[in-house]
């Protein structure tokens, strides 16, 4: 795993891609514009599972005393509240039932944004998340960090809404995207499969996959 160094050396939170063979690899089928749709659903369910198990790597422990069928002993468990999952329709949705698989007891928020083909703004129309978001980590996900205008209004939704402890997990980032977005949110740490090359005219990211919500859906 790349991480971008510790918290606080440039005051902005960190990028980690995330190098795991098994993330790089499904992400190489995934490119491939022969994967089915069939295929690229499973696959990015289950690289949403390895960025499950990476992006909640750091979580505090607290002690919990439990009874083995031996002994009482001392064990850990993760401190706090559920984590909130708050996909970004519709791509991030994909992301889901593999997060939820290893984190099924989370909360899900759901942040219903579009992007405007014109303006490549993101327009909000649906949104539903706990009351109590100020006292959870909550991870936004979105397959895609291109032109970063989704990611950044979804964050500020959340933020408006409580969140003060968020996290951003996607499987490619653009380097425009990721500069927009740590320009707008510095204090939210980023988790990504790889960093591509740059996007074109229309927001696509390049090399990319194309469009991740139309992959996933079969709706192009
Ligand atoms: N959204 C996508 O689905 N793909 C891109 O390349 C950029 C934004």
């Amino acid at each position: 795993m790349q991480g971008a160094g510790a918290r606080g050396e440039t005051g902005v939170a960190p990028v980690t891609v995330v190098d795991h063979p098994l993330v790089q690899h499904k992400l190489t089928l995934m490119r491939d514009k022969a994967r089915s749709t069939k295929g690229f659903r499973q696959l990015l369910n289950e690289i949403g599972t390895l960025l499950a198990y990476e992006v909640t790597r750091d979580l505090p422990l607290e002690p919990v005393e439990i009874e083995t069928p031996m002994v009482t002993m001392q064990g850990a468990q993760i401190a706090g509240k559920k984590l909130v999952l708050a996909p970004i329709l519709r791509a991030g949705v994909g992301f889901l039932d593999g997060m939820l698989s290893l984190l099924p007891s989370a909360r899900v928020a759901h942040v219903g944004l579009y992007r405007d083909p014109d303006s490549l703004e993101a327009v909000e129309y649906y949104f539903k998340a706990p009351s109590d978001l100020a006292d959870r980590t909550v991870l936004v996900l979105d397959p895609m960090l291109a032109t970063a205008n989704s990611a950044v209004a979804a964050v500020d939704r959340l933020k408006e809404r409580g969140a003060r402890d968020l996290r951003f997990v996607c499987l490619l980032a653009a380097p425009e995207g990721l500069a927009k977005f740590q320009g707008a949110h510095p204090d939210v740490p980023v988790w990504t499969a790889a960093i591509d090359s740059h996007l074109n005219e229309h927001g696509y990211i390049l090399p990319g996959l194309g469009d991740a919500g139309d992959r996933m859906y079969g709706t192009r």
